[in-house]
């Protein structure tokens, strides 16, 4: 992994891996608008912030829910804007958590 972008902005991607965990592999989900791919088509601004207040609910997910979930609400309520105002991506990145099942 190096940081470099894997495709169109706020489009989300597969196979984010991580050393200390060989057996899954994680994607960050599309978080535009498009109606069908991204989570922003299918969350109004109140469920957006409802979201981060429940912090992390699949077990050891890189999101940082922890730190997120103490954000205020115009800062959450900001940030769905500003999402809002990105061009939406039309990605499937498939499920957010899979077991690729390597033990190494
Ligand atoms: C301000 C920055 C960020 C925003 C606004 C954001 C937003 C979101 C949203 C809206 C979801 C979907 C939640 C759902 O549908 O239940 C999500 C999930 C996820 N995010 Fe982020 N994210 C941010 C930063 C990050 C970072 C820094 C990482 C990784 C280093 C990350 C990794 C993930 C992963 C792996 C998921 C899917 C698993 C899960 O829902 O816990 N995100 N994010």
């Amino acid at each position: 992994m190096t940081g470099a972008l894997t495709g169109p902005r706020f489009g989300g991607t597969k196979d984010f891996t991580e050393s200390d965990d060989p057996a899954h592999s994680w994607s960050p989900p599309n978080i535009t608008s498009d109606p069908e791919t991204g989570r922003l088509g299918k969350m109004n601004e109140d469920q957006f912030v409802a979201r981060f207040r429940q912090g992390r609910l699949i077990p050891n997910s890189p999101m940082p829910w922890q730190a997120f979930s103490r954000m205020s609400d115009d800062d959450l309520r900001a940030i769905y804007r500003y999402l809002k105002t990105v061009p939406a991506v039309k990605r499937d990145n498939g499920p957010v958590l899979v077991n690729v099942g390597k033990t190494s």
